[in-house]
């Protein structure tokens, strides 16, 4: 997720269970033109191994050159390719979802990629359609595995929804039933229960969480216990709650070397994981002037405490 899965944020998932970790997406000329944002975007550490990166364009040629040129770069395990992406900036340069209205493209971009980065293997991501009179994913999906990609998450929204409405995991189903290569679903996933109902009324063969690991990172431990032994963990309280908020803090200074600018940046990442936590507004208001490490911790210990006795601090 653009701004959201960066390297510490993907290596606190994979401690909590995720399985399979994607960069966000890059863009197949900021690869070419090897520029510092890239190669933020692009780094990893062997303990996220297997680990994609995320390609998007819009240019078969351009696509399989990046793709070539990101694998000798970084080495990833796999590539994926981008087709759900519904911002603007990007689909009016025929990037992310604009490639579902163009179906011929779509087919020479993944093609031109998978040749490229052979033998690395090439997933690919779609969502269900452009908008609810063009739902097309079976055929998108279709196209895709006979293009020689290798796996499809499905996000069971159009490209017209955004993030509005409600995920189609009927869409999704017919996808997973409609292709012999594996389908991952993805859209809406809150918790462990979801992911044992998608699973047996679907046929997908995994899910992928967005949104939900932003606020609640244990989601991952929770849906693994839950595969592994039918129970689901009780959450975690408070207390371990902060401790792991302020640790994500303290990686994200490590890993820039520059505190202020790490603070900065976690600003809205303290937002998601304090969603539903008492104290909300005042709390929340003194996340967004945040500045240091020290700071934030005196403003856990102040609420990880109060919230296990059950008082909120004013
Ligand atoms: C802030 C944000 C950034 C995202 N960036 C990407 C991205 O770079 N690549 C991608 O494939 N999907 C991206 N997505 C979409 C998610 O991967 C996912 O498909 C969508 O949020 C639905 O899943 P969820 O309901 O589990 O969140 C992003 C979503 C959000 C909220």
């Amino acid at each position: 997720m653009a701004g959201v899965t960066n390297t510490v944020f993907r290596r606190l998932c994979k401690a909590k269970g995720a399985d399979v970790l994607t960069t966000e997406f890059v863009s197949a000329e900021g690869i070419l033109h090897r520029n510092a944002r890239t190669q933020y975007y692009l780094d990893f550490h062997e303990e996220e191994r297997p680990l994609g990166v995320q390609l998007f364009g819009g240019e078969p040629e351009r696509l399989a050159r990046a793709a070539r040129a990101v694998i000798d770069w970084v080495r990833p395990d796999f590539l994926d390719l981008n087709f759900g992406c519904p911002v603007n900036k990007v689909v009016c340069k025929n990037g992310g979802s604009a490639l579902l209205r163009d179906c011929p493209l779509l087919a020479r971009v993944a093609q031109a990629v998978v040749k490229a980065a052979d033998p690395v293997p090439v997933t690919a991501k779609i969502r269900i359609g452009w908008d609810r009179n063009s739902i097309n994913a079976e055929e998108t999906a279709r196209i895709l595995e006979e293009s020689g990609v290798r796996r499809i998450a499905v996000h069971g929204r159009t490209k017209e929804q955004g993030y509005s409405g409600e995920a189609d995991w009927a869409v999704i189903a017919q996808v997973a039933a409609a292709v012999k290569i594996p389908v991952i679903g993805n859209g809406d996933i809150a918790g462990a229960d979801d992911v044992l109902n998608r699973r047996r009324e679907t046929g997908v063969a995994g899910v992928m969480i967005g949104r939900a690991a932003m606020s609640h990172p244990w989601i991952f431990s929770e849906i693994r216990a839950a595969l592994e032994n039918g129970e689901i963990p009780p959450p975690p309280s408070p207390v371990e709650k902060w401790k792991f908020i302020c640790a994500h803090c303290a990686a994200e200074i490590a890993w820039r070397g520059d505190e202020i600018m790490a603070m900065r940046s976690m600003r809205s990442r303290l937002m998601a994981y304090t969603r539903g936590m008492p104290g909300g507004a005042r709390l929340r208001e003194r996340l967004s002037h945040v500045g240091s490490l020290a700071e934030l911790e005196d403003i856990a210990a102040l609420h990880g405490e109060s919230q296990t006795v059950g008082t909120i601090p004013a």
